[in-house]
């Protein structure tokens, strides 16, 4: 893997730890992989985008967070395993100050999630489910704990503030679409991490991005260019 921007050279897996280390204040991080042509799938999931250099960097940000949101759309589409850590990564993590595994937080809105899948069920440390108020999570509560925060839809920004009480300062969000678009509508993101993928994937799959309209456009810079198997790693911040 080469460092095309700020400082151009090869880069070791130590610098490249370093490189996705998340601002020194709370914050929202959101990681994607895209095609050149815009689409967030491929056959409807992520998979066919990645890569191995990809998904290198996708383990790293895992490490680096204290918890990890992400909707249930991707949970159910994307049959989300339990968030497990190899022993060098636990290790890492137990190293910097942070916990031994991050939090996985699905936001629901219908609290619409099947409590035996392992995303929930084998979780090494007990999930949280984000939904809003009034809806049934009877069947959830043996496997995760809930946060309710807002009443017609979710309130993000309160769910995450929650969070944050709770100690997860940096919270890392795997997507979808829907929750990014929320998240951006809300003026909730820091960070986008993307990875674009070589490929024209042609009409059909939607974009990174989805949901009502965001009131104003917002300019992100860019931290660090990375160049990898053809595959751009873009880092962007507030
Ligand atoms: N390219 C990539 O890097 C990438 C990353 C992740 C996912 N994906 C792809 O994206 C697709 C899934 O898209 P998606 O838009 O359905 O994913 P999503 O944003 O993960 O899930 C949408 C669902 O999550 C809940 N949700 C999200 N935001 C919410 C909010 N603000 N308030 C309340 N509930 C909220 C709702 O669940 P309820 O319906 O339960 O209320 C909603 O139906 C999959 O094909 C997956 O492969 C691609």
């Amino acid at each position: 893997m080469q460092q095309l921007y700020p400082h151009p050279g090869d880069v070791d897996q130590a610098t490249l730890v370093d490189l996705y280390a998340p601002p020194p204040e709370p914050s929202v991080r959101v990681n994607f992989v895209a095609s050149l042509d815009g689409a967030g799938t491929l056959d409807g999931k992520s998979a066919g985008l990645s890569g191995p250099e990809d998904k290198r960097v996708f383990g790293i940000l895992r490490m680096r967070c204290d918890a990890l949101l992400v909707g249930a759309g991707t949970v159910r589409d994307e049959g989300y395993r339990a968030l497990r850590l190899d022993e060098q990564r636990r290790r890492w993590r137990l190293e910097h100050g942070l916990s031994e595994y991050p939090t996985l937080v699905i936001v629901s809105g219908r609290a619409d999630l099947d409590p035996a899948q392992p995303a929930l069920a084998d979780a090494p440390v007990r999930p949280v489910v984000v939904t809003r108020h009034g809806t049934d999570t009877a069947h959830l509560e043996p496997v995760a704990d809930v946060i309710r925060a807002g009443d017609h839809h979710v309130d993000l920004a309160t769910a995450i503030g929650r969070l944050r009480a709770d100690g997860h300062a940096q919270i890392l969000s795997e997507g979808g679409p829907r929750l990014f678009g929320s998240l951006t509508a809300a003026g909730l993101v820091d960070e986008l991490c993307l990875t674009v993928s070589p490929l024209l994937a042609g009409p059909g799959a939607g974009r990174i991005t989805a949901g009502p309209l965001a009131p104003t456009p917002e300019h992100l810079t860019l931290r660090h260019a990375l160049l990898a198997d053809g595959q751009l790693l873009l880092r962007y911040g507030r």
